[in-house]
């Protein structure tokens, strides 16, 4: 069951010829004419499509929400920041399809009123770049941009914005931030993005993934996509599958696999290797020993493993888990944007420890401090990015993978 990557040609995008004769952009004819926006949003709401970029909240909600704001002005933007190591789902999606993304994106900027969109591009993805705005190009011209788009009375123009790779600008109100001019850093939430998002407006982020869905939805209905992988988690789902494995790639399938299934997706363990554990969402993800493999990352609040962006990491026998704590902590502590004291200080202090940890001066007062640290981070950082920077250590000590940690 392929949705995403279900026409993609191995050696280059589809341009919008492509697209036109797979079909593309008939789902958004079917909106402006056929089906009425409360419609539009009564199939996301059934289809239960759960955000994509980590946190799985429901998109017909967010959408519908939108929609119910009063206001002469609304934003609509596709995040593609995606600068959390191991994933690159996002930025293959807008090489392969970018048009994809782009319906699902005008159709949401129709349902919810907005009437200027932004792409939120990682400024090092040059490809996708390049792709997404000769479709942004092909759309104007084939009036799917622009004024009065297919002959409707909706207005629509999107342009990208080039972010600079931090990790926290994929954080929606720091991106938000980030495209108003300021620094890169996240605000109190509430207020959120639908209530007070871009220049105080009404504003829905959604993820490149999460868009790439919608026009399968307004053409299948909800009821299908629901039939899909597990109710609770619908849909299929791009998985970077990377590290131990012998075929490392982006792999589409319905989500109800668990993890042993995906890494033999990905052909199994590498030859001459043992699997150790496989970490699941990216560096902010959890730790899966070889016993938990059964589990099924999921979008479900009860998923003991969250899928998050949905990477999996393989990690063999042969790596030295203390020096993969270390490269996990060196990325938090360089992306930390230094907003708060806990994140900041913490991932530095943690850093230093991890650092002696790994050249064998680690004492005893170490690993007090690291405990400390961990529930600081874990507790009160101002955005989720100080929490993340613990996921993965607190599995590692909660399984005793390092016996200076047990
Ligand atoms: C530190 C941090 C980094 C994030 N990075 C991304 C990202 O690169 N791409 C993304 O879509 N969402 C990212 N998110 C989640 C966004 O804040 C937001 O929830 C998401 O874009 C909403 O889209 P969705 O509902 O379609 O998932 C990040 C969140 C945090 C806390
Ligand atoms: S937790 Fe880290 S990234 Fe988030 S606001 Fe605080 S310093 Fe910035």
């Amino acid at each position: 069951m392929k949705i995403l990557t279900k026409n993609w040609k191995v050696e280059k995008g589809l341009n919008l010829s492509d697209y036109f004769n797979l079909g593309g952009y008939n789902s958004l004819k079917k909106v402006l004419i056929k089906i009425k926006k409360v419609q539009i949003l009564e199939e996301i709401k059934k289809s239960n499509l759960l955000g994509r970029g980590g946190a799985g909240f429901p998109v017909g909600l967010k959408w519908e929400r939108t929609f119910e704001k009063i206001s002469r002005q609304k934003y609509f933007i596709c995040n593609l920041d995606e600068s959390e190591p191991g994933n690159f789902k996002d930025k293959t999606l807008a090489e392969k399809n970018p048009h994809q993304i782009i319906e699902g994106l005008i159709i949401g900027a129709y349902t919810v009123g907005a009437r200027q969109a932004f792409i939120y591009l990682n400024g090092t993805f040059k490809e996708a770049g390049e792709q997404l705005q000769q479709a942004i190009e092909d759309c104007y011209r084939e009036n799917l941009l622009g004024k009065n788009i297919l002959g409707s009375d909706f207005n629509l123009d999107l342009e990208i914005f080039y972010g600079a790779g931090a990790y926290i600008c994929g954080e929606e109100s720091a991106l938000i931030n980030s495209i108003e001019g300021k620094r890169g850093e996240p605000r109190k939430k509430p207020p959120y993005p639908c209530d007070f998002g871009l220049f105080g407006k009404p504003t829905v982020v959604n993820n490149a993934e999460t868009l790439a869905n919608i026009s399968w939805i307004i053409e299948n209905g909800g009821g299908e996509f629901l039939k899909i992988g597990k109710p609770d988690s619908p849909g299929t789902k791009l998985f970077s599958i990377d590290g131990a494995v012998k075929n490392p790639g982006l792999y589409e399938v319905p989500m109800n696999n668990n993890i042993e299934k995906l890494v033999e997706i990905a052909g199994g363990v590498k030859a001459g290797t043992e699997l150790n554990f496989v970490q699941v969402g990216g560096s902010s993800g959890r730790v899966v020993p070889k016993d938990w493999l059964t589990e099924i990352p999921s979008y479900s609040r009860e998923a003991e493993i969250p899928v998050g962006s949905g990477s999996i990491l393989v990690i063999s026998k042969n790596q030295d888990i203390k020096k993969i704590l270390l490269s996990w902590i060196n990325f938090f502590q360089r992306e930390s944007c230094g907003k708060c004291v806990p994140c900041r200080e913490g991932t530095f202090r943690l850093q230093q420890i991890l650092e002696r940890l790994d050249n064998g001066n680690f004492n005893d007062n170490d690993r007090q401090d690291l405990m400390k640290l961990v529930w600081t981070l874990d507790n009160t950082t101002f955005c989720p990015l100080g929490k993340f920077s613990v996921v993965a250590l607190k599995d590692v000590i909660r399984h005793r993978m390092v016996k200076e940690l047990s």
